[in-house]
């Protein structure tokens, strides 16, 4: 049997934040009431046989908000339709406001063993300027909450928002709090968001990048010295807490996306989702193929993704000689990259450095 991941994509949230750019928003019960449907017929629909699923992941948006009911109905479908390891690591993305006792109880009865929380800042004026609806109080009592019920809690924090430089304050208020995984992404300001017209009118000013890369820098001690792992760019665990979910993704695992905008990897080729309500209803999830250039892709994803986290990149890779690009052997000498067997790896200390790094050691840079 060949092994699969799952993601289902839950696109509502009670309030759109300011900065965000995901396929996010708001909607009423009937609205939501609709999609459940929809999804669950998706599911069934896309049964596949010959697969036994490794992990679960409900994203969004915010799957938090599901009335309990509704997800009870998607697991079930999921479980009905699919063979799903015993083991299998099943993670649900949650909101502070919008977790309670009653939720977390219901995750766990639905054999969810792993909750992602969106923390963001531990700051309540900083919270409160980039639109989230919990403050510091709620979120820590929200992690401690999970906790109670979880033992595998990461949490996302942004890396640089304006004024933000004691991330490592807050890593160690997690941390203190049990929490496992600790995701660090850098601030993406996008024009079409509040944020991004916000900045444009400079009424808002995120951290300079030197400020921003000394911010990630001391996060990431802290985090170090503590016994995490940064085993990609953003992602920080304790051994054996990765997120196996995300890295079947980089090791270009395959994995069916349900849901609006979802998207598929499947046979070698990538599928996306309908990307609005519309469309998704009317069932024109009809499945595009977007890759041209199969044997290309593979070796470019390869090599993208890989470097960017710890599984590195198996070498020879096929119809590249990597070895003969005019970087590979400078990059090897400075320690930038570092050979062990047949696999090749980014050195941590230079991730900051990657999209530069990586461009040049692609087949056509
Ligand atoms: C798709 S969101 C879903 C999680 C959940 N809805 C929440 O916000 O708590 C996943 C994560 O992406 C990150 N994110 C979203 N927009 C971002 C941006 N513009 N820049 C950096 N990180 C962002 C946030 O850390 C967020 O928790
Ligand atoms: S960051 Fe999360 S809660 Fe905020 S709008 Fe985006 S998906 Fe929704």
């Amino acid at each position: 049997m060949k092994e699969i991941s799952l993601y289902v994509h839950i696109p509502f949230c009670k309030q759109k934040c300011a900065y965000c750019a995901f396929n996010s928003f708001c909607a009423d019960e009937d609205v939501k009431a609709q999609y459940c449907k929809l999804l669950c017929q998706e599911i069934c629909a896309r049964k596949l046989d010959g697969y036994v699923v490794k992990t679960i992941y409900f994203g969004g948006g915010t799957p938090s908000l599901l009335k309990n009911e509704d997800m009870k109905n998607i697991v079930d479908i999921i479980y009905q339709n699919f063979d799903v390891y015993d083991n299998a690591e099943f993670t649900i993305e949650a909101n502070p406001e919008s977790l309670d006792e009653d939720k977390l109880k219901l995750l766990k009865s639905l054999r969810v063993n792993r909750v992602s929380l969106g923390i963001q800042s531990l700051n309540d004026k900083t919270l409160q300027k980039i639109g989230r609806l919990h403050d510091r109080k709620t979120a820590l009592e929200k992690v401690e909450l999970a906790r109670k019920y979880f033992d595998n809690v990461s949490c996302d924090l942004i890396v640089g928002l304006e004024g933000e430089t004691n991330l490592a304050g807050y890593a160690k208020s997690l941390v203190e709090r049990g929490v496992k995984h600790i995701s660090c992404y850098l601030l993406e300001v996008y024009d079409n968001t509040p944020l991004g017209q916000m900045v444009k009118q400079k009424r808002y000013k995120p951290l300079s990048d030197e400020q921003t890369i000394l911010s990630f820098n001391k996060l990431s001690n802290y985090l170090v010295d503590q016994g995490f792992v940064r085993y990609e760019i953003s992602n920080f665990a304790l051994p054996t807490y990765e997120s196996k979910h995300n890295l079947n993704y980089w090791a270009r695992g395959e994995y069916l996306g349900f849901g609006i905008a979802a998207h598929s990897f499947l046979n070698g080729i990538r599928t996306e989702n309908a990307s609005n309500m519309r469309d998704y209803a009317a069932k024109k999830q009809t499945q595009e193929r977007l890759s041209q250039n199969e044997e290309v892709e593979e070796v470019e994803e390869g090599i993208m993704l890989g470097l960017r986290c710890n599984l590195g990149v198996k070498l020879p890779l096929k119809n590249y000689d990597i070895t003969q690009n005019p970087y590979y052997a400078d990059y090897l000498r400075q320690g930038i990259l570092r050979k062990e067997g047949d696999r090749l790896f980014l050195n941590p200390m230079f991730y900051h450095l990657s999209n530069t790094i990586i461009s040049n050691l692609l087949p056509n840079p």
